[in-house]
């Protein structure tokens, strides 16, 4: 029986605006998965999508939609560019598949019936767009989100909740038992520094909510659903047979790898573990947390206007194209910029120069030196032997990297043994031998050898650019079933083997023009994506005139400012409304002087609940506009008008 290995992406949000950052993750999944199989392995790999949710909800719901009618469109569209990258998974889970539901609701219950979750009222602060609590000392400036930087909801609400403190010592010595748990192993000091030494240590986790529907109902109080991260992180249980396939879930469960991005390593290196202990589960082996894809170094979004959609890319150079420089230019768990102008560059020198060429002139050359047969006549020469010991150690080279996901180094290995077949060339000089028919022999030995090379090589490529591996063979005429264990010998070619000229693998670009082209191409993509639905999302649902009645907005003078002693972009502003005196803390400090706002007047809403932000009372909010490049100016009255007034 053969060994058994188990790995997963991410389960992904249901999106419609996934770029080449979303891609990064699959496409190194797949190449794991491919990997291993040559290795021998009973790979499965799993990936699907996280469909519940109040931001779904939300979504669903301006569009005039059911959610699950809304998601069903968008995870088609998440299918097809798996598709479309040749992503070879085995399960495509959706979170609101029956089954996993059925699963997430007996997980909940036998959790419950252990006692590791309990009833009690929640306060915190809830980020929609991440679906995640935060505790007040957990968040950035002006109580926002620590993740994603956009503002938090205080939430009140009775909540069901999952005993994570009783596991704080029992993951602390996960971490330290197996150091080989969180990779890459610096993450492991951010979760511990984060989340388990701050003001209140590792807290009990709310795991139900009770403010919206669209969700896996807690089975014994329908008021509530279960928290999306417990669903979705069950998703890795439900797509091996939980719940229903006992045999094959106790073949792949643990799962050997994790993969996830570097903002949600902390859901599976903590909540996690923690719940499968609590649920008696092995634990998986190991959780990979790669780095971020920025665009010249800044986060992508779509109102940026600065996303990299893989379909242009596909359309335009190929899957390999993409696959090979996501794999090749970034180093795994770090962040890394894409930068077109540097994309086509490692195009036109690894693949046009190195590999591209290396395949055409070799199979060039049997066609006309030797009417494309391959032949081994054995006269050698000195530096044939360097070539042929580097031919069969680079495998070596690339199961080390591969043992710790290190793509780019097993990629590097590789050319380095493309870059030296082309010096063979040029050492060997075959249009030379083919002047002289006494060299004749040596000439075929010269063409044998670089053919060789380029079937290790085809070998080698094979987990990550298949297309390519497959091309390759093609042109040597080689048929038959791909070996991982070929690559390491020399020599296996048959003689008599007959070549097939076709064309170039990787044309040449002409980086400027390419670079136009492709610009182009994206663009109308982020065009009909922001046209699709990007105005509409953005306005807030309707409300009655009852409700903005509860507003009582006021224009009110600035009579001083003073910074905040602990932040650096709060402003602490005094105000008079009328005859009231008030403190508020406001985030307007990159953008105002003080001398700027004395004795203005602005808006302010005078009925906000006070809080304390970084530990300053703040009463009211001061009104102003801001768009998506950065800009905010203050809101005030079109003519003076005396402070107090009120707006309506
Ligand atoms: O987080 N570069 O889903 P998601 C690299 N539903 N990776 C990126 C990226 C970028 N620019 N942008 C996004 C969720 N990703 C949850 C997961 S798992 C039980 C639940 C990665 O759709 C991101 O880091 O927001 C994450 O690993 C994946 O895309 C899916 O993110
Ligand atoms: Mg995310």
């Amino acid at each position: 029986m053969s060994k058994k290995f188990y790995i997963t992406t991410p389960i992904y949000y249901p999106s419609d605006n996934l770029h080449i950052g979303h891609t990064y993750c699959t496409v190194a999944v797949d190449a794991v998965k491919r990997f291993k199989k040559m290795q021998g392995y009973d790979v499965f790999m799993t990936t699907g999508t996280d469909e519940h949710g109040q931001k779904i909800e939300e979504k669903a719901k301006e569009m005039g939609m059911e959610p699950k009618e809304y998601v069903d469109g968008i995870v088609e569209n998440i299918k097809k560019l798996w598709k479309m990258l040749d992503i070879d998974y085995d399960y495509f889970i959706r979170s609101t598949d029956k089954d996993h539901e059925k699963n997430v609701q007996n997980i909940f219950q036998k959790l419950y019936d252990k006692g590791d979750i309990y009833k009690d009222e929640y306060e915190g602060y809830y980020c929609t767009p991440c679906e995640s609590f935060w505790t007040e000392s957990q968040l950035g400036e002006g109580h926002t989100c620590p993740d994603c930087g956009r503002p938090t909801e205080l939430t009140h609400e009775e909540s069901y909740f999952f005993r994570l403190s009783k596991y704080k010592d029992k993951l602390l010595k996960l971490y330290e038992d197996h150091p080989e748990f969180i990779e890459p192993a610096f993450r492991k000091n951010e979760m511990v520094k984060n989340f388990f030494e701050g003001e209140e240590g590792l807290e009990d986790l709310s795991v139900s909510r009770s403010s919206f529907d669209w969700g896996v109902k807690v089975p014994f109080d329908e008021k509530h659903v279960v928290y999306v991260w417990i669903d979705a992180l069950s998703c890795y249980l439900t797509a091996i047979g939980f719940g229903k396939d006992e045999k094959q879930f106790n073949d792949f469960w643990p799962a050997n790898v994790h993969f996830v991005g570097k903002e949600i390593i902390r859901f599976h290196v903590i909540i996690w573990p923690a719940i499968l202990m609590a649920l008696d589960l092995p634990l998986p082996e190991k959780v990979f947390g790669h780095g971020w894809i920025l665009f010249d170094n800044d986060k992508m979004s779509k109102s940026k206007g600065n996303v990299i959609y893989p379909e242009p890319i596909i359309k335009l150079y190929g899957i390999d194209a993409l696959k090979y420089f996501l794999l090749r230019e970034f180093s795994f768990g770090s962040d890394g910029s894409f930068n077109i102008e540097k994309f086509m560059q490692r195009l036109n020198s690894d693949l046009a120069n190195d590999l591209g060429n290396l395949l055409s002139r070799t199979v060039s050359m049997i066609s006309k030196y030797n009417d494309g047969v391959i032949e081994d006549k054995n006269v050698c020469e000195d530096f044939d032997e360097d070539l042929k010991d580097i031919s069969v150690s680079v495998i070596d080279e690339v199961e080390k990297a591969m043992e710790h996901y290190q793509f780019s180094n097993a990629l590097e290995a590789i050319w380095k043994l493309i870059r030296r077949s082309n010096k063979y060339v040029d050492e060997s000089e075959p249009w030379v031998l083919a002047k002289d028919d006494d060299k004749k022999d040596r000439l075929n030995t010269v063409l044998y050898n670089l053919a060789e090379s380029l079937r290790i090589v085809s070998v080698l490529i094979y987990p990550f650019i298949k297309e390519t591996s497959l091309k390759l063979r093609e042109q040597l005429g080689l048929s038959g079933e791909i070996n991982w264990e070929d690559a390491r010998t020399f020599g296996l070619i048959e003689d008599g083997t007959k070549v097939k000229k076709g064309e170039v693998i990787f044309p040449r670009l002409d980086i400027e023009k390419e670079i136009e082209r492709f610009n182009e191409e994206n663009e109308a993509l982020l065009k009909s994506r922001l046209g699709n639905k990007e105005e509409k999302d953005d306005l807030k649902e309707e409300i009655t005139i009852d409700d903005f009645e509860k507003l009582d907005i006021r224009v009110a003078e600035v009579l001083d400012v003073d910074n905040h002693p602990k932040a650096d972009k709060l402003f602490i502003l005094k105000i008079k409304v009328g005859d009231i005196e008030r403190q508020i803390v406001s985030g307007i400090k990159d953008y105002y002087s003080k001398e700027d706002l004395v004795g203005k007047k602005v808006l302010v809403l005078m009925n906000l609940k006070p809080i304390k932000l970084r530990g300053v009372e703040s009463n009211g909010m001061i009104l102003a506009a801001s768009d998506d490049e950065g800009k905010l100016t203050i809101t005030s009255t079109l003519e003076d008008i005396k402070s107090g007034s009120k707006i309506s």
